[in-house]
């Protein structure tokens, strides 16, 4: 790129003398459309329970929703995700407990559909809340079959947009799942339900409160790379999307974030996609806690979020929608 001009003519600190200027020049904006808030959701009743590894994040009983729903309708955020901690005696080798109509998420989405039909919800596809295992698939001679486990997907994903799901997001990584999930729901007449390919996402350390929120993590005893991808690549992302739109994606997922933004960059230039970007529990805790111990400013948190849309993020999942939400409505 050629730059113009040359000091002393150019100070480029002319533009950043004083807020208001610095508020007109600002190429990226974060705003609440930006957001999207992910949920706990426990069994029981009349439970709101801290999640250790995740400061500031509950899990709430069904009953309890209305807490964290009310503040949700309130700041205006667009869009929740939905995520179970199921008892450990509904949890089996198959996963069966995803296919039950009255489980967790399928009350939940009821439930919000009724009293809050104006915010979207979004629904993970994937095994691993319902696994005594906790992989995201199902084992047949010590290995996760992709196709075996494809058919429970796509029976997961039938379920839960027939219950009122607006966004199917299929987050385990195996193949040709997209296009499956596509399929069925145009031929059960879910032809508008959207599907949220979690298209790029890599096996991460970061997502290690996550497992402790939705309580796998005690259980998973190895590694999720044989279906999550190998965070050394990067061309391997863009075969992924390029097969999942292919295959019916309306957007897709890129997560982890922070340690990402270069493939949400490379993959934004190449395909004209909508891109969500996740930002993890591993993020969550690491900046949360960051601030808790006045290692860093609570200014941290939007400049995560930032960085995602300067890599072309549309919009964010991230476990600091509510108070970037409450502070974006005061400020302003
Ligand atoms: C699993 C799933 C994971 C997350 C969302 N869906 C974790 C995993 O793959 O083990 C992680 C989210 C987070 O860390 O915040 N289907």
């Amino acid at each position: 790129m050629k730059i113009d001009g040359k000091f002393p003519n150019v100070r480029l600190r002319r533009v950043r003398n004083s807020p208001w200027i610095r508020k007109l020049i600002s190429e990226n904006n974060l705003s609440v459309n930006d957001l999207i808030l992910p949920i706990f959701i426990r069994d029981g009743k009349n439970k709101v329970e801290s999640i250790k590894s995740m400061p500031g994040v509950y899990r709430y009983t069904i009953d309890k929703l209305n807490i964290i729903l009310k503040k949700a309708k309130k700041y205006k955020i667009p869009m929740i995700a939905l995520f179970p901690y199921t008892p450990k005696n509904k949890k089996n080798k198959l996963g069966t407990e995803a296919l039950n109509k009255n489980n967790l998420v399928c009350k939940s989405i009821t439930l919000i559909k009724k009293k809050y039909p104006g915010i979207g919800v979004m629904c993970d596809v994937a095994l691993d809340p319902y696994t005594s295992h906790g992989h995201d698939g199902i084992f047949i001679n010590g290995k996760i079959d992709n196709d075996k486990t494809n058919e429970i997907l796509v029976k997961q994903a039938i379920l839960q947009a027939k219950m009122g799901c607006d966004v199917i997001a299929p987050s385990d990584m195996m193949d040709g799942r997209v296009g499956k999930i596509r399929k069925a729901l145009d031929k059960n007449n879910l032809k508008d339900i959207c599907i949220l390919s979690y298209s790029a996402k890599y096996a991460s350390s970061f997502y290690g409160p996550f497992r402790d929120a939705v309580g796998s993590n005690k259980s998973l005893k190895s590694d999720k790379k044989t279906y999550q991808m190998d965070y050394k690549n990067s061309n391997e992302a863009y075969r992924e999307i390029a097969l999942d739109i292919k295959e019916g994606a309306d957007i897709v997922m890129i997560k982890p974030g922070l340690v990402y933004l270069d493939i949400i960059r490379n993959i934004k230039n190449k395909f004209r996609i909508p891109i969500f970007v996740y930002q993890v529990s591993g993020e969550y805790s690491i900046i949360a806690n960051g601030i808790k111990n006045n290692l860093i400013s609570k200014e941290a948190i939007y400049e995560s979020l930032i960085s995602f849309k300067r890599a072309g993020a549309s919009a964010i999942v991230t476990y600091f929608a509510l108070e970037i939400a409450k502070e974006l409505s005061s400020s302003n």
